[in-house]
């Protein structure tokens, strides 16, 4: 059985929405994503497990922010040096976002190379969703970022995306780390081999705050904001298990005439 759907949002965002929900209304801990990308230099596939941090934009409930409006107005008015700041109104779009280490391969990988599958397992309710698309480095505007495709991803943002900024963005995700995760962003490069005389000074188990109290901690934050990333995935082919009930469900993208369409076909599982 086949379908075609045109909608600004895609019909698989609202049921992995769906079912995201209901980790959190039961509790259940969220898993993380296995990104798989390309190495392009062994030509093999090469696949870790990465953290969903939300939809472009999205809001608390649907993402993962520990903060609400007004701590984050607090924290972004403090590392934007600002008196007063205006959020981005909240979106809903497709885009799915994680954060990452720009020294890390991951990264040198997807530019290389955007293509790349993202495979989510959610134990809890039997299913697995299979995307796969295209992913873009989100750097610190410190670094060149003349490569990300602010213009090709604006509409699939809404119509509010004129407006819309990523630096913002980029930042939100920051403040809602947690302080160990913050931390590997001034360690030496992920990867890297450990050298005894890096002891004292690797940062390994450390916690590192969102915003600095004094000059020494202002310096580490903004050097940890040079290396803080987002990874942004522009989705065009989804395949959904549902082990349970033994259904399968593929969606791909098509772009026709400005509108987006979706077909949505039943297979065998
Ligand atoms: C549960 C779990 C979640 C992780 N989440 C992320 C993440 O969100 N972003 C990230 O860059 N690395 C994350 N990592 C670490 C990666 O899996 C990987 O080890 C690291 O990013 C280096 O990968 P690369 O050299 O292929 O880029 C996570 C690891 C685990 C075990």
């Amino acid at each position: 059985m086949s379908s075609i759907i045109q909608n600004k949002i895609a019909p698989w965002n609202s049921i992995l929405k769906s079912v995201i929900m209901k980790y959190k209304m039961e509790s259940f801990r969220i898993p993380p994503m296995q990104l798989s990308t390309i190495n392009h230099i062994t030509q093999r596939p090469a696949n870790r497990n990465v953290i969903f941090r939300g939809f472009v934009g999205g809001y608390k409930e649907q993402n993962f922010d520990l903060l609400d409006d007004e701590k984050l107005q607090e924290c972004l008015k403090d590392l934007i040096q600002t008196s007063s700041i205006m959020l981005n109104s909240k979106l809903e779009n497709d885009l799915l976002v994680i954060s990452t280490d720009i020294r890390s391969n991951k990264v040198s990988q997807l530019k290389e190379n955007p293509g790349c599958e993202l495979c989510w397992w959610f134990p809890e309710t039997g299913d697995q969703f299979r995307l796969s698309g295209n992913a873009y480095i989100l750097p610190s505007p410190s670094i060149n970022n003349n490569d990300f495709p602010f213009l090709m991803l604006s509409p699939y943002l809404n119509s509010s995306s004129i407006s819309f900024d990523w630096e913002q963005e980029r930042l939100k995700i920051w403040c809602n780390l947690l302080p160990e995760i913050r931390s590997s962003f001034i360690r030496p490069p992920p990867g890297q081999p450990i050298k005894n005389t890096d002891n004292n000074n690797n940062y390994l188990g450390k916690k590192l705050n969102a915003i600095g109290k004094d000059k020494n901690e202002k310096e580490l934050i903004k050097n940890a904001l040079e290396n803080f990333a987002l990874v942004i995935f522009k989705i065009d082919f989804v395949d959904r298990v549902q082990l349970n009930t033994e259904k399968r469900t593929t969606w791909e993208f098509r772009e026709k005439e400005g509108n987006n369409e979706w077909t949505e076909v039943d297979v065998y599982p």
